[in-house]
Parts: structure tokens; C-alpha cells; sequence
């Protein structure tokens, strides 16, 4: 397994066999099995194998929120030599965004709603990394967790716009035995406040039951999330959405056909102070 920080010797590495198909997982470190499963399916799609490690500071409106940000580097790269990985970049914050940086890419719609409400700037941030790191490293796919649902649709909006020539993967996410979403956040949760945070999954299963149940109207899904996390200890909702699953316009009580065929059910809930998001999509075939 090759690591390398400098841009250069990025292009070196791709340029070796030319022949090879290479997947690229981007990640900002401190790997879980979420991260792990993405590099997996990558090795079984692909020749070679590509993992980036950057905490991109372009993304983090909150500078509290880069600081803390949990980094264990060696144990990363530990984990992604027993994955077989082939080449590990982990580019230096001043050859990403040199003084005098100044070219972002801002995917309009897309952005706006959910996580881009909640946190301005972020996709902002995202899509310019995302672009710059594909950029580099020219893989044939690159890979993202339906996790981030909302990174998902900006990347391949994005993708799509700009005529980038490879595909968008995106895989399953991988969920603790209690259905807490792996994250690599989840370690700032106190041990009292960790069993709390199961309750994103609990409200997720609530609205899907209730649209197996035939609920087809937005707000009373909504309604059902709502309430499970309105009955946990120490969570704080700061939304919950029934959207399109891939325009993420907001679907609206008003109309009648709430639900067509497919929604977007997400939240994201303060669980003690830790901001935690999650996600499913219901009705799909
Ligand atoms: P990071 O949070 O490190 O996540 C890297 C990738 O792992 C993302 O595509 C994310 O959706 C995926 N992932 C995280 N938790 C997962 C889970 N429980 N199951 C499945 N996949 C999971 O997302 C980012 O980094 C950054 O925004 C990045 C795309 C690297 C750009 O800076």
C-alpha cells in the first residue's frame, strides 16, 4: 500500500498501469466499518483502490466543530492495509486550498434544503472538495454512503453538470446492532447519552411503518418521527423531512399525492449536544 500527501505523486501513481480501473472512497478519517464497506465494494468493482484521507476544512462552518473533529491516522491506515487497499492520499491542507484560493462550486438546488439549511456553506465546501479530489485522481468510480443522502445527490447533480467521465456508487449504511448509524461522531456521545441516540433509527422505522401501513400524506410521517424523539431523554430535533428522493424538495402536506412513489424520510437530532443525522428511503421497488 502506497500513502502519499503531494499532489504529484498522486498523478505518478495513477499514471503506473494504465490499464487498471481505479475506485476512489474520499473519507475524512477515523474509519469505521461504514467507511470500510465502501472500500469493500470498491475492491470488487475495481482493479485498484484509492482511499483519501482529508478533514476538509472548506466544509466545517463551525470552527469548534474542525477542531474537535476526531483523527486517529495510524490506525486508519492500519485498517486500510488489511482492506488491500493500493494507494492512500492524504493531501496537506495548504496544497488543497493554497493562499489565494478562490474557485468554489456551488450546486444550487440540491444544496439548499436539509443539511445546506442547517449548516451554510457546507455542500459548498463538499462539492468543491469532491471536485478537486476526482480531479487529481481521475478514478473510474468513486464511492459515497447513503448515509449522507443529501452528499449523495449534490455529488451526482454535480457529476452530471460538470461531465465528470465516472460513475457515483452509492452504498447502504452501516448501522450499530441498536440501528445507530456508524459515524465518526458517535464517539463525542456520553455513555449515558449513547443509548438515546438509537432513537434516529426508532424514528425512521416509526414513519416507514406508518407509510407500510398506506400513510401517504407528508405531515403525518413527520409526525410519527417526531414523536419518537420527542419521548427520548436528552434529544433535540433540529429537523425532520419528507422530501423527494432526488430533488429533496420538501413534500408538501397541501398536495395530494403526497408520496408518489418513493420519499426521502431524514432528520437530524442534537443527542446530548452531538449533532447525528440518518436516513431512509421508502417505497422503493
Ligand atoms: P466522512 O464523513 O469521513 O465519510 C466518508 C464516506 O463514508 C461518505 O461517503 C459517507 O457517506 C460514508 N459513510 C459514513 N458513515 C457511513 C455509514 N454508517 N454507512 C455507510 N457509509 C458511511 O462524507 C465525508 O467524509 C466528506 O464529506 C467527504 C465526502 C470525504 C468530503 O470531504
Amino acid at each position: 500500500m502506497q500513502v502519499v500527501a503531494d499532489i504529484a505523486a498522486v498523478r505518478r501513481a495513477r499514471q503506473v498501469d494504465l490499464s487498471a480501473t481505479w475506485g476512489l472512497v474520499p473519507t475524512m478519517g477515523f474509519l469505521h466499518e461504514g467507511h470500510l464497506s465502501l472500500v469493500r465494494q470498491a475492491r470488487r468493482d475495481n482493479s485498484r483502490v484509492g482511499v483519501s484521507i482529508f478533514v476538509n476544512p472548506a466544509q466545517f462552518h463551525n470552527p469548534d466543530d474542525l477542531a474537535t473533529y476526531p483523527r486517529d491516522p495510524e490506525r486508519d491506515l492500519a485498517l486500510l492495509k488489511q482492506e488491500g487497499v493500493d494507494l492512500v492520499w492524504t493531501p496537506l491542507p495548504d496544497q488543497v486550498y493554497p493562499a489565494g484560493y478562490q474557485t468554489y462550486i456551488h450546486v444550487e438546488e440540491a444544496s439548499r434544503p436539509l443539511e445546506g439549511a442547517a449548516r451554510p456553506g457546507h455542500f459548498r465546501g463538499v462539492a468543491t472538495v469532491v471536485a478537486k479530489l476526482m480531479n487529481v485522481f481521475q478514478p473510474q468510480r468513486v464511492y459515497f454512503g447513503q448515509k449522507d443522502a443529501q452528499q449523495v445527490a449534490v455529488v451526482k447533480r454535480m457529476v452530471e453538470d460538470l461531465n465528470f467521465p465516472l460513475t457515483v456508487v452509492s452504498c447502504p449504511t452501516v448501522r450499530e446492532p441498536d440501528g445507530l448509524a456508524m459515524s465518526s461522531r458517535n464517539v463525542l456521545l456520553s455513555p449515558q447519552a449513547r443509548p438515546h441516540a438509537a432513537c434516529l433509527f426508532r424514528a425512521l422505522q416509526a414513519g416507514n411503518d406508518a407509510f407500510g401501513q398506506g400513510e401517504r400524506q407528508a405531515e403525518p410521517l413527520r409526525a410519527a418521527m417526531r414523536a419518537v424523539i420527542d419521548a427520548t431523554p436528552t434529544a433535540r430535533i433540529d429537523y425532520v423531512s419528507v422530501a423527494h428522493p432526488e430533488t429533496l424538495a420538501e413534500l408538501d402536506v397541501a398536495e395530494l399525492d403526497v408520496v408518489e412513489a418513493a420519499a426521502l424520510l431524514s432528520l437530524a437530532v442534537f443527542v446530548d449536544e452531538v449533532r447525528l443525522i440518518d436516513n431512509i428511503t421508502v417505497g422503493e421497488s
